[in-house]
């Protein structure tokens, strides 16, 4: 089975096993660069597409900002369903819970296998527990080099869902954290991608 075709069977798996509101990951398949994120909102959910919602324009713009375009990486999440709670009649959404992030693992990794980029950027906590280290921090473990379970060299940063909650200097200040953490991921899959 070709690699495309290999995708397309783990997609409809992953669809069959969570359901219609399932947001599998999209992007070329020989990316040199893959974007690991938590889970889907409602946007993705209803774009079936992961990273189209608020976070997923912030998303784009450190993207630019970093120099790279989009539709040369393949970005994914952890989790392929929405975690969602309801308040006041309203579904909103929630941290996936450590089963629902084990039950993510079980299409990520096949996934990431698949893609097999030479370098990860993880977004969060939620990946960067599950990809590098349940010990990760932000705080110490951010933009260091880990190799992830994968072996595959991971970079974690902050999500941009932390982003939209910050204002001025700590938005501005953060937000270049985050496009340095980009620009040394590409730096590292464009090397990657010269050595082949
Ligand atoms: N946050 C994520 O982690 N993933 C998405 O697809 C959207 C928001």
């Amino acid at each position: 089975m070709d690699k495309q075709a290999a995708w397309e069977t783990l997609k409809q798996q992953a669809v069959g096993h969570f359901g219609p509101g399932t947001v599998f990951g999209e992007g070329p398949l020989d990316a040199r660069l893959t974007i690991v994120g938590e889970a889907p909102g409602q946007q993705e959910v209803e774009a079936e597409r992961p990273f189209v919602g608020r976070a997923g324009r912030l998303l784009d713009q450190v993207l630019e900002a970093a120099g790279i375009d989009r539709a040369d990486i393949y970005v994914t999440n952890t989790v392929k369903v929405r975690p969602t709670i309801e308040k006041d009649g309203r579904l909103k959404n929630r941290p996936p819970r450590a089963g629902e992030i084990r039950a993510g693992l079980e299409v990520l990794l096949p996934e990431l296998r698949l893609v097999a980029p030479p370098v990860l950027v993880l977004l969060g906590n939620v990946p960067a527990k599950a990809l590098i280290n349940r010990a990760f921090t932000m705080g110490s473990d951010r933009s260091v080099w880990s190799e992830s379970v994968l072996g595959t060299p991971a970079i974690a940063t902050y999500h941009p869902a932390y982003l939209v909650r910050l204002r001025g200097t700590d938005f501005e200040r953060t937000r270049e954290l985050v496009v340095s953490d980009l620009v040394a991921a590409w730096e590292r899959a464009r090397d990657a991608a010269d050595g082949d």
